[in-house]
């Protein structure tokens, strides 16, 4: 692959060629990491934990029950299989009229029944990451610009650039005022992108967002479809995590807020949703993604796309059944909420007896650790790609750390939750704080992070990097070997 470059360079294209698919970072070297050592309880109890993929296996024998109890949902089954001629030739890219229905069905129940949505609306592409490329496309031409508040989702490198040519400018958000995103910081970032000549076609949101798991309020959103409206730029929400709230406010989709603003104040032509199943139904495997636009132009060239990343008319026709089921859909995300929600505290508060706060959130499958504290020097990247290298060598967990998700503070890492059953993540736990342990001394009854304070160096010294090294040789010489030893029970990870 090293040779691509010197000798392909010249027959293969700029798209071939170039290094716009992001993948050259630590957000998917860890999950090769992974996948060269990986945790299995027995089989090998010293690999790495996967803690880089938001995926949510809690609810899937929800789906299973379903399944069994609907053998005629599946052209793949004596009782389905009269169907089997209709559905397997299936090709139009409009999509099934059940599937769409039972998707805006769907769309409405997972944001609380607040909202409708429109199935001539509905169009599909393979996942989000299917819809993210789609919507660009229809938008903006290469060279232009999107904004998207940082910390952004890492493989936004990759869907919104690599094969489209639009840019990417951040707008910064910090930890000072928890990482909200304000009018003001996406005014600033405008500013500067036409101080600079660039064409600024739209601002790019996840809400509920990825990496943070927080949520926009009702009023930041609104301001900001009133901003866009101003400024005549388009506004992307991609909400793959609107069902996947698990406390807190109510989440509060573009959709209702498009319907809350003065119509002087919006223009809808400009606001579209990309949503998919991979999150809230954890069917990412079914690569189910939707667009969802106000903008009937951008409806239909959208579904022209489609065709590039057609759901399987198998899968639409299960789904179709599955989603309009509204029992099965009420009993699923209910319990799904809930099932996230103890996880989501039996994860923080097992972080809490190591010293480690995270910010606070009610979403999404993966929380946003704020390690700062562990790093040798506080200001510095080259720290937390040093205490990730740690992090995934000697702990063996595989995070994400804050950088690969463009955040401009160092120390920050984002950690999955859900995407493992409660023996291993007892076991993630159980080498973090052995981890800690071993390094720090907590202040009784601390809350902030600030307040740990170093053992090994007393106070006033500064962390040495052959310190921290030192240290791990200690946690293993200690009798804890490896860290498998510290997880005898987890069974297999399924990722
Ligand atoms: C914000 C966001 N958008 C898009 C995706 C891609 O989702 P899909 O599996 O549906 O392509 C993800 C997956 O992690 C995500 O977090």
């Amino acid at each position: 692959m090293g040779s691509l470059k010197k000798n392909g360079g010249a027959i293969l294209s700029r798209i071939a060629t170039n290094d716009h698919h992001g993948e050259n970072s630590e957000y998917f070297d860890g999950w090769k990491s992974y996948d060269k050592d990986p945790f299995h309880h027995s089989r090998n109890p010293c690999g790495i934990i996967q803690m880089g993929l938001a995926e949510n296996q809690l609810c899937l024998e929800l789906i299973e029950g379903w399944i069994k109890d609907n053998p005629k949902a599946s052209i793949c089954t004596p009782e389905g299989v009269g169907q089997f001629g209709d559905i397997a030739i299936f090709q139009d890219y409009h999509g099934l009229k059940e599937f769409r229905q039972a998707i805006a069905h769907f769309m409405g129940k997972a944001r609380g029944g607040r909202v409708t949505f429109d199935p001539e609306r509905i169009v599909m592409s393979g996942g989000a990451t299917g819809a993210n490329e789609t919507i660009m496309f229809c938008l903006a031409d290469p060279g232009d610009v999107f904004l998207v508040p940082s910390p952004y989702y890492a493989a936004f490198d990759r869907d919104l650039r690599w094969r489209t040519g639009v840019e990417i400018i951040p707008v910064h958000c910090y930890s000072s005022n928890s990482f909200k995103l304000t009018v003001e910081a996406v005014e600033w970032a405008y500013k500067k992108a036409q101080e600079s000549n660039k064409k600024v076609k739209g601002l790019i949101l996840t809400n509920p967002s990825n990496p943070l798991g927080t949520m926009l309020d009702k009023d930041t959103l609104k301001n900001l479809v009133r901003f866009v409206t101003r400024k005549n730029i388009h506004l992307v929400v991609d909400e793959i995590y609107a069902g996947t709230v698990f406390a807190g406010e109510n989440f509060v989709s573009v959709a209702e807020v498009v319907n809350n603003v003065d119509s002087y104040e919006v223009n809808v032509d400009l606001i579209h949703i990309v949503y998919s199943l991979s999150k809230d139904m954890g069917l990412p495997g079914f690569r189910v993604g939707i667009i969802y636009s106000y903008n009937d132009l951008v409806v239909s060239c959208a579904r022209k796309m489609s065709s590039f990343g057609l759901v399987s008319s198998q899968t639409q026709l299960m789904l179709a059944s599955m989603l309009s089921d509204d029992r099965f859909v009420e009993i699923f995300l209910t319990e799904n909420s809930r099932r996230l929600k103890i996880r989501h505290e039996d994860y923080t508060s097992g972080l809490k007896k190591a010293g480690i706060t995270c910010l606070t959130s009610n979403a999404g499958l993966f929380v946003w650790m704020d390690l700062r504290h562990l790093l040798r020097d506080r200001n510095s990247f080259e720290s937390e790609i040093e205490l990730w290298h740690i992090i995934i060598d000697k702990v063996k967990l595989n995070v994400s750390p804050g950088s690969s998700f463009h955040c401009t503070e160092p120390g920050w890492f984002r950690a999955c939750f859900a995407n493992m059953d409660d023996d291993t993540l007892h076991a993630a736990l159980r080498r973090i704080q052995a981890f800690v342990s071993k390094n720090h001394k907590i202040v009784e009854n601390s809350s902030d992070s600030d307040q740990i304070v170093q053992s090994n160096n007393v106070k006033k010294q500064k962390w040495k990097q052959s310190n921290l090294r030192l240290s791990f040789r200690r946690l293993y010489e200690d009798g804890l070997s490896s860290p498998g030893i510290m997880s005898p029970r987890s069974p297999l990870l399924r990722t």
